[in-house]
């Protein structure tokens, strides 16, 4: 199957939300924002089970592919079709998700296309609206004019507290004990990760 490399987020076509909600039953709850292949996801659900884990992605092929991959495994991993910065709280009921992860957004690096970049103040604000008090919130990059400006959307908004102290990255490395498929990807090749951690207020 051919699966479309990028796709322009701001298209109207992405603006209703089409996807299929979860069904989730209270158990706690791990969201990777962007999960393409959810190999991330899928390593925690076999690293701890009895958790649930919903990945969002704008690619809806690689939606089917994970979901189908989930069935196969019988793992608590599912995929949904969404805008993350539009579909956050249509996914989720306010204040139940217990971790986000946002690894490696696309670095959209043209000037004119940073405005396609996901990491922004309606993501944070979808996300502060889902999740529960004490939620964490992880974010890495291995692209600096990525990572920077999404810290500036976290530092800026008080409902967020860096773990690190304020403006500071997250220097321990990622602290889940899985890693995603551009994670491993920058790790093998020697990238530098910048990595960030919040708390919900
Ligand atoms: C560079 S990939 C990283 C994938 C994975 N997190 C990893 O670390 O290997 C970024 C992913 O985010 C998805 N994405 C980009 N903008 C999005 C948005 N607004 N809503 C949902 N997914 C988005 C892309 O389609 C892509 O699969």
């Amino acid at each position: 199957m051919r699966i479309r490399q990028h796709v322009n987020p701001n298209q109207v076509h992405f603006a209703r939300f089409r996807g299929e909600r979860p069904v989730l039953d209270g158990r706690p709850l791990e969201v990777e924002v962007g999960c393409a292949d959810a190999q991330f996801l899928f390593e925690r659900a076999q690293a701890a089970p009895s958790r649930q884990y919903v990945g969002l992605e704008i690619r809806e092929d690689l939606v089917d592919l994970v979901n189908r991959r989930a069935r196969a495994l019988g793992v608590p991993v599912h995929a949904v079709f969404c805008q993350a910065q539009l579909h956050m709280t249509e996914i989720f009921a306010p204040g139940s998700v217990d971790r986000v992860y946002i690894n490696f957004p696309d670095p959209w690096f043209k000037r004119r296309h940073h405005d396609r970049r996901m990491v922004d103040a309606a993501l944070a604000e979808g996300i502060a609206a889902v999740a529960r008090p004490g939620a964490e919130i992880f974010v890495q990059s291995d692209v600096w004019n990525i990572a920077l400006p999404a810290m500036a959307t976290f530092e800026r908004d008080d409902r967020f507290v860096n773990l690190a102290g304020e403006w500071t990255f997250w220097r321990a490395g990622n602290p889940y004990g899985v890693r995603s498929w551009r994670e491993q990807h920058a790790e093998e090749t020697g990238l530098p990760i910048w990595r960030i951690r919040y708390r919900r207020r």
